[in-house]
């Protein structure tokens, strides 16, 4: 005994089922008006359901179903409408986001569930759009409160993410290309979220669930996709490869989302182009002056010319300062420490590389080798005066501070060169050498032939190396008695050997060989500039 509708609704909701029936998604999409504009439409279906004598719930849920659901077939969509009806009838003029998000999150909880069933493919838009707004929203209401509660975007996240979750179970319809743009247009959602949340970097597992489902399509390149969609998929893969420490891959993908932003979005191209930037240079290589004088790139050149002169001589103190010296900036651009953990592979390299052309031998044969006292010596100079780091934890649970950089100190860095291919050779132990495997191949390897995909850390692993001085407050600043450069007498470099994040020799591809064999420093295949 289902209740008298309103003439309105009624028709309303014939015309609803009719358009249900002929699985048009995108036509479907306008009777659901998730975002803030009402259109006219919904402010006449809000008129006509709050003016009208209002039946109770079961008896409105039922009548709805009598329309659109009538053989049940699918109980979720009914559940879904009535949700909407009363989210529609929800909208006072006067509320408030907060209780719009609240009302928002209730209905696509219900367009979650009914999107879950094997009809669920003519909702795709209206997920995509609720999934977006929802996303907007919750931002929006996090950033009025202001207070760094994140419950807004928490709430949206899991709601999103259940959307997410329904929209890859149907992907696998052939040429359904709607439910492709969803899952695509849901991630970037994601993305935006996990963003909010400083959780970007957590993100491994979905990206691959979305790639399992989409294998045959190469999300940035598909023009099926918009442009936005593509370019913020491809930013947001960079970030997660960033935050992962492939460098490689991040800087491909920057770089196709780069590419992808229309010259006009110079706020925009300045997000992409400093982590682009920031990619590159941890793995060698260096902005153009082309780069430099692209308007995005406001600054660029002053930031990074110093960063990247130190990196090239190996020299950590002038590198420490350049830092330093635009902290406030690259903390702003969320880049500062990624900087200052990860170009420390590069810079013992290139030290390395530096300590060779002076004080390296030959063989006759043309085996190269450097004694390892050679790069000891040379690195306390150019390790003179850093600031103390927390090299690990005391007794006591506080900051240790005192760096214990000894010639064996130099053995455990040199090693995990080795191991991750910037280097061509071995340890001679006895002899106290780095040297080379053969005369064919040369020891230093080329920067164009590492083919890292990761760039781990030296000394310390996530919570050693990388904090300086001034993150640490109140009493623990009291234990940087071990100053800088005192170096403590203790076994520390075996007891605390350098841990490379996530390294693993899968990573490389074989190294090319060296042809031309001339001096290092003019190599074409070293220190390259970035590509645009
Ligand atoms: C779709 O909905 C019907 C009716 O509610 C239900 O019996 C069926 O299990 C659902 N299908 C899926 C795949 O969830
Ligand atoms: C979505 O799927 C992932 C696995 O792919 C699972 O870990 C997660 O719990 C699911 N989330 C929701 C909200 O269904
Ligand atoms: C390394 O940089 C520091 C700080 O800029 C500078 O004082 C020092 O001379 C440099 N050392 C070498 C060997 O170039
Ligand atoms: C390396 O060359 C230097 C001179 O350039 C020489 O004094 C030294 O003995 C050589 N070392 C080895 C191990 O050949």
């Amino acid at each position: 005994m289902a209740a008298t509708l309103s003439p309105f609704l009624a028709s309303w909701l014939a015309a609803l089922s009719a358009i249900l029936a002929a699985g048009d998604s995108e036509t479907l999409a306008l009777f659901f008006n998730v975002d803030a504009r009402l259109s006219k439409a919904t402010i006449q279906l809000r008129q006509d359901v709050t003016q009208y004598s209002r039946p109770d719930e079961d008896a409105e849920a039922d009548a709805i179903r009598v329309i659109i659901d009538p053989n049940e077939q699918w109980s979720s969509i009914v559940r879904m409408v009535h949700g909407y009806i009363q989210y529609v009838r929800s909208l006072d003029a006067d509320i408030g986001l907060a209780q719009r998000f609240d009302r928002l999150l209730k209905f696509l909880n219900a367009v979650s569930s009914a999107a879950d069933n094997n009809s669920g493919a003519v909702l795709n838009r209206l997920v995509l759009n609720g999934a977006k707004h929802l996303t907007r929203l919750g931002i929006i209401c996090d950033n009025l409160r202001n207070d760094g509660s994140l419950q807004y975007t928490e709430q949206a996240h899991s709601v999103v993410q259940k959307l997410f979750n329904v929209s890859l179970k149907g992907v696998r319809i052939p040429h359904e290309l709607g439910k492709r743009e969803t899952s695509v247009g849901i991630i970037n959602c994601l993305f935006k979220l996990n963003s909010k949340m400083g959780r970007v970097g957590s993100m491994t597992t979905i990206i691959i669930n979305l790639q399992n489902v989409l294998p045959s399509i190469t999300i940035t390149s598909d023009t099926h996709f918009s442009t936005a969609q593509r370019c913020t998929y491809a930013y947001f893969i960079g970030i997660e490869c960033f935050q992962n420490a492939q460098f490689l891959k991040a800087a491909t993908s920057f770089q196709e989302s780069f590419d992808l932003c229309h010259p006009s979005f110079l706020r925009n191209r300045r997000k992409i182009l400093i982590h682009l930037v920031t990619s590159n240079v941890i793995i060698g290589r260096f902005p153009s002056q082309t780069l430099y004088s692209l308007p995005e790139a406001a600054q660029f050149r002053d930031v990074f010319t110093p960063i990247v002169i130190a990196i090239k001589l190996g020299n950590f103190s002038s590198f420490e300062r350049a830092l330093l010296r635009s902290k406030k900036w690259l903390v702003h651009f969320g880049v500062f420490h990624d900087l200052e953990i990860r170009c420390e592979t590069l810079i013992w390299r290139n030290l390395i590389k530096n300590v060779f052309a002076v004080s390296g031998n030959t063989t006759k044969s043309g085996i190269e080798s450097i004694g390892l006292d050679k790069i000891y010596e040379a690195s306390r100079i150019l390790r003179a005066n850093l600031n103390p780091r927390v090299t690990g934890i005391t007794q006591h649970g506080k900051a240790d501070f005192s760096e214990r950089f000894k010639e064996s100190s130099v053995l455990s860095i040199v090693l995990g060169l080795i191991d991750n291919g910037w280097f061509n050779g071995y340890v001679n132990l006895e002899k106290g050498m780095l040297a080379g495997w053969s005369s064919k191949s040369r020891l230093v390897t080329r920067l164009a032939d590492v083919r890292n995909q990761y760039v781990g850390m030296l000394w310390g692993g996530e919570r050693g190396s990388g904090v300086t001085e001034k993150e640490i407050t109140g009493d623990e600043k009291g234990e940087k008695s071990g100053a800088s450069n005192t170096v403590v007498p203790n076994t520390a470099a075996i007891s605390n050997p350098p841990v490379f994040g996530g390294f693993g020799f899968g990573a490389f591809g074989p190294t090319n060989g060296n042809r031309g064999g001339g001096g290092y420093a003019t190599d074409p295949g070293d220190d390259t500039e970035m590509e645009f």
